[in-house]
């Protein structure tokens, strides 16, 4: 027992995962961007075992759960994850979260690990999260998930610097837009893996937004350079136009393709009737999020994971 008469227990068979969910729930409440796990990873955190030194544990006071904490130390990376860690509104500023994040902290050290990483990422709203966080030792890593948004007023024009053109995808491009692509995000690991024609087809030619006017290339000799896309995305519940996967190749950076793709992509968004666009980046890539700032771009919300070292 602590002095806030809070207990630390694992969380037992006899607590149903419909009663775990709940709990959840009442956890995420009024945490800005933070969403409950769902039914699916609570059941798998479930089977990562029981035991006095299970990753999954509840903060109980008279009985009653106040709160719960979730890791995951099965890397083999010398990394552990903190998955969740979630206090009901009501139960919140009595020291409960602390209670269990040392708690969680102690155990993947006592196992081994030098390094937690949360598996989720905080919105920059959750303000109070954040300084929880800091204040217990996490550092905030520098890649933060930004979506950025602008209205589709007052766009700037098409200029095409001298040397290079501009056109729309043509049948046969599909391997040119991959090079392009993976040419541009080499070594950026918030690219993800470079792409194949199938993955190409996949989230281009399937889809039901596809039109090959979407698309554009920069050509230089005949040679595609750089690329993006007049795409379409859901923002707070509207169907918004979306910038996706800009792409200039290395070799063409620094003489305004990437401005141009996107001026281009804009004035497409326009013209089909979208009053205002978003697109997903990434804080690493701070080219891309200069541009998009001078483009006239905010950002609207920004999630960040942490990291805590153990020692
Ligand atoms: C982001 C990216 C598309 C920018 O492409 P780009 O063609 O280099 O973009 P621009 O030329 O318009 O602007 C880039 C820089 O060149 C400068 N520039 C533009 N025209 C110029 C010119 N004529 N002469 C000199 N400099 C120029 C810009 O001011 C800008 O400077 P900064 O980076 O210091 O802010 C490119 O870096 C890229 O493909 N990066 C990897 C993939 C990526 O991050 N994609 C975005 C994912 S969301």
């Amino acid at each position: 027992m602590n002095a806030a008469g809070v207990e630390i227990q694992v969380c037992e068979d006899a607590m149903t995962d419909a009663d775990l969910n709940m709990l959840f729930d009442a956890c995420v409440q009024g945490a800005e961007g933070l969403d409950a796990p769902g039914a699916d990873a609570v059941s798998r955190w479930r089977v990562s075992g029981n035991g006095p030194e299970s990753p999954l544990v509840l903060a109980v006071a008279d009985d009653t759960p106040v709160g719960i904490g979730a890791s995951g130390m099965a890397n083999g990376d010398g990394l552990a994850t903190l998955r969740f860690l979630g206090v009901p509104i009501e139960e919140r500023g009595k020291g409960v979260g602390t209670l269990l994040e040392s708690h969680l902290s102690d155990l993947a050290r006592g196992r081994g690990y030098r390094k937690m990483r949360t598996g989720f990422s905080l919105d920059s709203r959750n303000e109070t999260a954040a300084r929880f966080l800091d204040k217990q030792g996490w550092i905030r890593n520098t890649d933060a998930g930004l979506r950025m948004w602008r209205n589709l007023n007052d766009l700037p024009e098409v200029e095409v610097p001298s040397g290079y053109s501009l056109r729309s995808f043509e049948s046969g491009d599909e391997g040119g837009f991959v090079e392009v692509k993976n040419a541009a995000f080499s070594g950026e690991h918030a690219g993800g893996r470079d792409w194949t024609v199938a993955d190409f087809e996949k989230e281009y030619l399937r889809s039901p937004f596809f039109r090959a006017e979407r698309i554009f290339f920069a050509v230089c000799d005949g040679e595609l350079v750089g690329t993006t896309t007049a795409w379409t995305a859901e923002f707070e519940g509207r169907e918004v136009g979306l910038i996706h996967w800009v792409a200039v190749v290395p070799e063409h950076r620094g003489k305004g393709l990437g401005w141009l793709l996107n001026v281009q992509a804009l004035h497409k968004l326009k013209e089909m009737g979208y009053e205002e666009c978003v697109l997903s980046t990434n804080e690493s890539l701070s080219s891309a999020v200069r541009l998009y700032g001078r483009l006239g771009f905010q950002v609207v919300t920004k999630r960040s994971t942490y990291t805590k070292l153990l020692l």
